[in-house]
């Protein structure tokens, strides 16, 4: 019996198993920090009492506060007090969420129901996530065409999956418009079966929006060269409202056999941290529909196995409440109304902030040096990503001035 415990001590003592622990993670790069979510550290960090938030992209009030929606509220609790079990709903997630969002999304006459597949996600980053896998089984060797500039996690996600990433032109600095001629012509060059990554409405970073004739335009392209559209709606009702943000979106759907929509509630239910979206695929037939719904589910399964459940909870029973329908969509119409007013108080101050009011939604990029862009955070207290992009939700009537007079005294 002794001998027998000496024996494990010996092994357990033994240099090899002592050096095991620290040889795999010594391997590991360190990262570097994801600069929106530093800026969001730094900026809770900061005691001054006149900061401006114009960093991460969640909505504000005139407080500049975040606010839990009423409709949301009224269903938490609708939900705390009728739900009776927490048991698993299986990787596709709430399929009654995932349903209720498919108008919204597509209108109510769509006719390619039999050809959707989809799944509930972790937020759009989820949806993001599982579209590029979804890609890369299909096809490892596709490369993913991002407009520049884009969301700045767009990249990051591209590359934790392992598919190559390239950028075409978007967003002409010199004149803050879309650059529609050279991106045109980018289009037109691209290797048929890869993929081309827009943003369906208020466009992250820039605010510049496609029109529905360039929609219409871009479908053609796609179409004719057979390339496949992945769609990155996460701010519908944001920009000209719900219905006209996916107008867009559904002219391209008309034309095409195949498409990826990556769907987020955070902002236009306010979800945020409860981490609620869903990803759509258009497939061209009901055949090849259902093989991508079981490749979905196996990925998920593989991935997150299965979604958290409160937020899209909270969606589904707003969208199925005759009253809180109604409330959601009038206080997100509320909240537009809020980001257009700060956008046109801006344009309307200065000739410097003009161009914003042609553009969507909550963001815009301000020509500004990274030089300016740092004094502004330690002079004056204003915090904006490190591209000089700003949230107009994080401003409110009593910052707005200040803001103003601030950016103007760096130029
Ligand atoms: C943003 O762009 O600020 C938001 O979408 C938050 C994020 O996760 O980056």
């Amino acid at each position: 019996m002794t001998d027998h415990i000496e024996k494990i001590l010996e092994k357990f003592s033994s240099p090899l198993s002592s050096e095991k622990g620290s040889a795999v993670f010594e391997q590991l790069k360190r990262q570097p920090a994801d600069s929106l979510l530093a800026l969001i550290a730094l900026c809770r960090a900061d005691k001054r009492e006149n900061k401006i938030d114009v960093g991460v992209g969640v909505f504000c009030d005139d407080q500049g506060h975040t606010p839990v929606m009423k409709a949301v509220k009224a269903a938490e609790v609708h939900l705390i007090n009728t739900q009776n079990s927490k048991s698993y709903l299986g990787s596709v997630g709430d399929v009654v969420f995932f349903q209720q969002l498919m108008p919204i999304i597509f209108g109510t006459e769509y006719t390619y129901q039999n050809r959707l597949s989809g799944l509930q996600t972790p937020g759009g980053t989820g949806a993001l996530r599982l579209a590029f896998d979804l890609i890369k089984a299909a096809n490892p060797h596709t490369k993913i065409h991002y407009g520049k500039p884009t969301w700045a996690n767009h990249g990051q996600l591209i590359a934790a999956v392992g598919l190559e990433a390239v950028s075409y032109p978007y967003y002409k600095a010199e004149t803050r418009e879309i650059d529609f001629s050279a991106m045109m012509d980018a289009l037109k060059q691209i290797k048929r079966g890869d993929a081309v990554l827009l943003h369906g409405c208020c466009h992250n970073p820039t605010g510049c929006d496609l029109t529905l004739d360039q929609w219409q335009e871009i479908g053609a392209v796609i179409a004719k060269r057979g390339l496949l559209p992945i769609i990155d709606l996460a701010y519908q009702g944001l920009g000209d409202g719900l219905d006209e943000d996916a107008r867009g979106l559904r002219l391209l759907l008309d034309q095409l056999d195949e498409a990826i929509i990556t769907y987020s509630c955070d902002k236009n239910f306010g979800l945020y941290r409860e981490r609620t979206g869903a990803i759509y695929v258009l497939s061209e037939n009901k055949t090849v529909a259902e093989k991508v719904q079981s490749n979905l589910t196996s990925l998920a399964r593989a991935t997150w196995s299965m979604p958290p459940d409160h937020g899209a909870a909270i969606v589904r029973i707003i969208l199925e409440s005759d009253i809180l329908r109604p409330s959601w969509s009038t206080e997100l119409q509320e909240m537009q109304h809020r980001i257009k007013t700060m956008r046109d108080q801006l344009a309307q101050a200065d000739a410097y902030f003009r161009p914003l009011s042609q553009q969507k939604g909550m963001f815009s990029i301000l020509p500004l040096s990274s030089e300016q862009i740092t004094r502004l955070r330690v002079e004056k207290a204003i915090y904006m990503a490190p591209s000089g992009r700003i949230n107009i939700a994080g401003l409110t009537s009593k910052t707005l001035h200040p803001f103003i007079e601030a950016v103007k005294s760096v130029l």
